[in-house]
């Protein structure tokens, strides 16, 4: 098993997932930049730097998914922190348990919060639409069984909305810039043995669930 501690961020290629690989990097992490695409990935590794290496994963494809931890078990033996910044995966769940104080960070969003979209003052509940803010919402519930699950390990899950970022997801309409967007949830993979678990949060701090 190797020293330096090992981050996986899924849908690393681009947008908000690339931004987190680099600042993961940035505090001394190997980086696993996860891609759909390993050609996407590879190029995206290389503007992350020198330890980054490009990993071939679908969350939505079993077969992926097995051989992306095959290779993590192999090659690195651990896995500090797991960004799920394009879905929900259990890749590295065994290995995630053989890191000394591992972090899950799912990237959610405010758009997923029954709390702000149940309130008829909320100008964005017209967003709430059947399949991206549920997806969200199943998200945080998610969040909250791998917190309780995972309680007595040490392993800490919280959820992190990178607030309206400038991506491909909204062909760059949104106000944010990646580096903001990033934030909270590099702010959470990197969180102390004292910090939360089972929480949702922004960069101002804790939304309603
Ligand atoms: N941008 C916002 O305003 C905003 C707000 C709240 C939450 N979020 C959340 O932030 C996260 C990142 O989004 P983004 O804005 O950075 O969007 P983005 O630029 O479109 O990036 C999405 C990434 O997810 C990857 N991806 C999609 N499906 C995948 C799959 N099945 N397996 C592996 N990777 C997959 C994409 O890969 P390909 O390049 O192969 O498509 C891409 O790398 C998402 O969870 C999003 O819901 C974004």
């Amino acid at each position: 098993m190797q020293d330096k501690p090992v981050a996986l961020v899924t849908g690393a290629n681009k947008g908000i997932g690339l931004q987190i690989a680099k600042d993961l990097a940035a505090h001394g992490f190997t980086v696993l930049v996860g891609s759909r695409s390993l050609k996407n990935g590879e190029e995206a590794a290389k503007s992350v730097g020198p330890d980054a290496r490009a990993l071939q994963l679908d969350v939505t494809n079993q077969v992926s998914v097995d051989a992306a931890a095959e290779r993590i078990r192999r090659e690195l033996g651990r896995l500090d922190v797991l960004v799920n910044n394009a879905g929900i995966s259990h890749a590295g769940k065994p290995l995630l348990r053989k890191a000394p104080a591992a972090r899950i960070v799912n990237v959610s969003s405010e758009a997923g919060s029954l709390t702000l979209n149940a309130d008829p003052a909320n100008p964005h509940r017209p967003m709430f639409g059947a399949v991206y803010s549920p997806s969200k919402t199943a998200l945080n519930a998610v969040t909250l069984a791998f917190a309780i699950e995972l309680e007595s390990t040490g392993i800490k899950v919280n959820a992190a909305c990178p607030g309206f970022t400038g991506t491909d997801l909204n062909n760059f309409a949104g106000t944010r810039t990646v580096e903001q967007g990033a934030r909270e949830p590099v702010r959470l993979a990197l969180l102390d043995e004292n910090g939360p678990t089972g929480t949702f949060s922004n960069e101002d701090g804790p939304l309603p669930w």
